[in-house]
């Protein structure tokens, strides 16, 4: 039986970097299922299609394909055979992408594909609806999460080091806008799986937290054996 850890929570908690390093260190396949959210908004910008009409998202989601490869350990989301893993870290495509993972064909997409890559591995996978509704029977759920205010900082940090003047009351804005549409939307919203260990990451270190999860993982290994 391959063993499953889900980790959830809002954009900037730190997921990605965590899953990643918890990941490796577990010896576990690291899925990020934003980038394959990301490289349906990328495929849907790049058509131009209206998302508000049921007919034309069909009809691009029909031309779109999505792929995960890993090279060196490292993940590859492809659109349509293209590796897009660097064009999808725009905040456009974030944006387009919280907009379209509303939409229960996209998600539908998505689904069927996620669960099949953790039911032929040990996965650590990362996004807003794994505890919830991937993999609801993964051996550890954690719900990571930090204030607003951090992830803004985070964030302003993050665009000052790649030469950008960004604004944190806009950064802030946009991160308050982006988790309100995730928590409320009808189809799978981010919310804490009930079996889920809350993780706040507001004051700790990226070390810290991987060293939590570690240790949970270790924990429900030896409960799981014994
Ligand atoms: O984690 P991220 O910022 O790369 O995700 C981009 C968007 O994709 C996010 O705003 C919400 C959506 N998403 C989702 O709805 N479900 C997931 N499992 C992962 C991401």
């Amino acid at each position: 039986m391959s063993f499953k850890i889900a980790i959830d929570g809002p954009a900037g908690a730190g997921k990605s970097t965590i899953a990643k390093r918890a990941a490796a260190e577990l010896g576990f396949l690291y899925v990020d299922t934003g980038a394959m959210y990301r490289a349906i908004a990328l495929g849907l910008l790049r058509m131009k299609a209206d998302i508000s009409s049921e007919t034309a998202l069909t009809d691009a989601l029909s031309r779109i394909e999505v792929g995960l490869g890993y090279e060196n350990g490292t993940q590859k989301v492809f659109l349509n055979g293209e590796d897009v893993s660097s064009l999808i870290r725009t905040e456009e495509v974030g944006n387009m992408a919280s907009s379209a993972a509303a939409k229960p064909q996209v998600r539908a997409k998505l689904t069927q594909l996620q669960r099949e890559i953790a039911g032929k591995n040990d996965v650590l996978m990362d996004g807003r609806d794994i505890g919830t509704v991937i993999l609801p029977d993964a051996q550890l759920k954690i719900y990571l999460t930090a204030s607003v205010e951090t992830r803004a900082r985070r964030r302003y940090k993050e665009l000052c080091g790649k030469g950008e003047a960004p604004s944190l009351d806009e950064i802030a804005a946009d991160i308050r806008e982006r988790d309100y549409r995730d928590m409320h939307r009808e189809t799978a919203p981010l919310r804490q799986a009930e079996d889920a260990v809350r993780i706040d990451s507001s004051e700790l270190t990226i070390e810290e937290v991987t060293a939590k999860i570690i240790s949970l993982m270790k924990a429900k290994r030896q409960e799981c054996s014994a």
